[in-house]
């Protein structure tokens, strides 16, 4: 599969504002700065289609890229930002969770990890959250530029067993910076959209 267009559609922050074509969807979580934005300008070849941050907590909206005319990537807002105020804090749950409850076309989420840390309580959080409600999750290890590959499988063996990750569940290790691991992350996209 090739990303030939990608477009940026809207920011979305209750259902009535979510496109309503019926395409099929794809949607990214993860803790806040572990790179959703960045691994969609780099699948898409874009430098700045989704807004990216050094500071944790950029993404605040979800939202809506068409991909080639035929499909929906959504970015979603990140968890476990300290910083952000309780009230947000629930707003983000409330948004999050009307999101991925309700939205019919969803057929699959990319759960993004930084390879350097153990996944955190909310990482845990949500992968339970999302076998809960029997949305297909593949687990995407993010910044592996930033460690040495001969470590690699120690990180990766680790990330799986604190996620308790069941052997089917794939995991892909991505770089933003170097484009390790794109082609198997659009493969994925692929699969997950059109099968
Ligand atoms: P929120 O919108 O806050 O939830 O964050 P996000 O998950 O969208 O992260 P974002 O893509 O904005 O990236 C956060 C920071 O990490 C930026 O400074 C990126 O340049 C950097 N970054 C993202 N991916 C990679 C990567 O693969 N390697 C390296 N070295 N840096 C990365
Ligand atoms: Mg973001």
């Amino acid at each position: 599969y090739r990303i030939l267009e990608s477009e940026y559609v809207i920011s979305a922050v209750a259902p009535a504002q979510y496109p309503e074509l019926e395409w099929p969807e794809v949607a990214l979580v993860g803790r806040s700065n572990v790179g959703k934005s960045s691994l969609i300008n780099k699948i898409c070849n874009r430098k700045n289609l989704a807004r990216t941050s050094s500071r944790p907590g950029k993404t605040q909206t979800l939202n809506f890229y068409r991909i080639n005319n035929e499909v929906h990537l959504v970015d979603l807002p990140g968890y476990g930002y300290a910083n952000v105020p309780k009230s947000l804090k629930s707003t983000w749950g409330k948004m999050m969770e009307q999101y991925l409850k309700s939205r019919a076309q969803l057929r699959g989420v990319l759960q993004l990890i930084d390879i350097r840390h153990s996944p955190t309580k909310d990482d845990v959080a949500m992968n339970e959250w999302l076998a809960h409600f029997q949305i297909a999750t593949a687990v995407i290890i993010t910044k592996a530029d930033k460690i040495s590959k001969g470590r690699y499988a120690q990180h990766v063996k680790e990330i799986r067993q604190t996620l308790n990750i069941a052997p089917h569940i794939p995991t892909i290790i991505f770089s933003a910076q170097t484009g390790e691991g794109k082609e198997d992350v659009i493969e994925l996209l692929d699969h997950l959209w059109h099968y």
